[in-house]
């Protein structure tokens, strides 16, 4: 046994405080990892790339960014396919999930023009991955948005169901033979909330309660083309399975008073119930207490009508039942209690949901306050998307927590041996239908608005070094430790 490996179990007896006994993984549960285009590759204006919403956003505005940086060579895994792959084999994974970069292969945008040299660049990551026993996982949307349509609304203008549409074609023709796992976006609150409501992701605007909303909508439209192309025209060749990716956090009632339980249902409607309830229940429809709250407060407000666009019967019809699985990114939980109304003023989603979300002070911390290990909260959220969301297949597509130790990352361990511990009961007594776990992420990456300033990898990356050196974390020993021993260790 190799020192690190040593260490790994050295730490998970050292912390119990009584008897710790080992569990077993089922065999069919998957082990990977994953990254996105933006957050790794660099390679920004190369090759024939086009801009994306990103390029503008962080080179216009590097106030955005926490620390001021950009994406623009990143871990520069453009220039290291065989390097990334080998330091996935290395650990035993089976899959590695990553995104195309639209711009990168549609550098207008449109299908008008498509770049070749972006294309052979994904053809050679699959190949390399398939080549070395590892199945890729594709993400058609990571954010990257190309900037022209930004310019024309972005996800506000309904043409993107169509823009969308296009650029999903291209990607099934030219890599659907070798890919069989597809996911057509990645976490729609982030693309729609965090980043034309809050403002903190690009394109960063303010439009809460109004650009949020309709951005849903358009997100959702997308989506279902985007599945209904796949199943009409591509599924019954190419045989894969598609699917879309929801961040779900637990949200928990603060108190037992039925107020703090209706907040908390809210809560989850407002934040992830809006996307999954359309898709996975047979309504097809936004959530009725979601629609309820909008339009009594749109009213209010003096609107003629709901600040929510509604959906007709024919798009209903095309929405519901898009998914071949529910791909879960959960990272953490929050408490949640009711508020009374704001004042009439301004609208927001908050004000919408009215809701109040905190964390409870005594949750392991990660280097960004936001992420705290709640094992308990995953379990929860599991079992919420068996009960109301038809008992789907669910791939765990994203889950991590950032560490504030650079190499000897501790409580990341202590945070997936916790949530593995949790899985298994998912698994074996709420019998949830979990087929993968994807650790978030296989190294250090471009962070969004955090920037470089924290890091969920496996691997430490070294952001000043030229050749962005990959540094095994002990994170990365736990996992090779449990690719080979499909064992967490649990105290009793
Ligand atoms: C996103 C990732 C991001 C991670 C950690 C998820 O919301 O999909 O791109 O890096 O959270 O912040």
């Amino acid at each position: 046994m190799g020192n690190c490996k040593l260490l790994v179990l050295l730490y998970l007896f050292s912390t119990a405080t009584s008897l710790t006994i080992s569990r077993k993984l089922p065999d069919d549960l998957v082990l990977a990892t994953a990254s996105s285009s933006y957050q790794i590759e660099g390679a920004w204006n190369e090759d024939g790339k086009g801009e994306s919403m990103w390029d503008r956003m962080v080179h216009t505005r590097p106030d955005k960014i926490v620390d001021h940086s950009t994406g623009d060579v990143a871990c520069d895994s453009y220039h290291k396919i065989k390097h990334d792959v080998e330091l996935i084999k290395s650990m035993g994974l089976e899959q590695y999930r990553f995104s195309i970069s639209w711009p990168r292969i549609l550098p207008y945008g449109y299908a008008n023009h498509i770049n070749l040299r972006g294309v052979q660049y994904y053809n050679e990551l699959i190949d390399e991955l398939i080549a070395n026993g590892i199945t890729p996982v594709v993400t058609l949307y990571h954010w990257e948005l190309p900037q022209i349509f930004q310019e024309l609304g972005g996800w506000t203008n309904a043409l993107i169901v169509e823009w969308f549409e296009q650029y999903a074609r291209v990607v099934f023709d030219h890599f659907g033979d070798r890919v069989k796992l597809w996911i057509t976006i990645n976490e729609p609150k982030q693309i729609c909330w965090f980043a034309y409501s809050n403002g903190s992701l690009a394109p960063g605007l303010e439009i809460s309660g109004i650009a949020d909303y309709i951005c849903a909508r358009n997100v959702l439209l997308s989506h279902a083309r985007t599945f209904h192309l796949y199943k009409n025209f591509y599924q019954s060749v190419q045989k894969g399975k598609i699917g879309i990716t929801i961040d779900c956090p637990w949200m928990e009632p603060a108190t037992n008073s039925t107020n703090d339980y209706k907040a908390a249902d809210r809560a989850r409607q407002f934040d992830f119930g809006l996307y999954a309830h359309p898709i996975f229940t047979p309504t097809g429809d936004f959530p009725e207490i979601f629609k309820k709250f909008i339009a009594e407060r749109s009213r209010a407000e003096g609107y003629q009508q709901s600040r929510l666009p509604s959906f007709s019967e024919n798009e209903i019809r095309n929405i519901r039942g898009t998914a071949d699985f529910f791909g879960l990114n959960y990272y953490t939980t929050s408490y949640t209690k009711d508020r009374k109304p704001h004042p009439i003023g301004k609208p927001s989603s908050l004000k919408d949901s009215r809701i109040e979300n905190y964390k409870d002070p005594n949750w392991l911390i990660g280097a960004d306050p936001s992420f705290r290990s709640v094992p308990w909260g995953f379990r929860k959220i599991l079992k919420y998307i068996k009960q109301n969301y038809g008992d789907p297949d669910v791939f765990i597509t994203e889950i991590g927590f950032p560490d504030s130790e650079k190499f000897n990352d501790t409580k990341t361990v202590k945070y997936h041996n916790d949530h593995l511990n949790e899985l298994l009961d998912s698994i074996q007594v709420d019998d949830v239908k979990v087929k993968t776990y994807t650790v978030w992420s296989l190294m250090d990456v471009f962070e969004w608005m955090r920037g470089y300033t924290v890091g969920f990898g496996l691997y430490h990356v070294d952001f000043q070094d030229n050749n962005r050196t990959r540094t095994p974390k002990l994170s990365r020993e736990f996992f090779h430790t449990l690719t080979r021993t499909r064992t967490v260790m649990q105290e009793i």
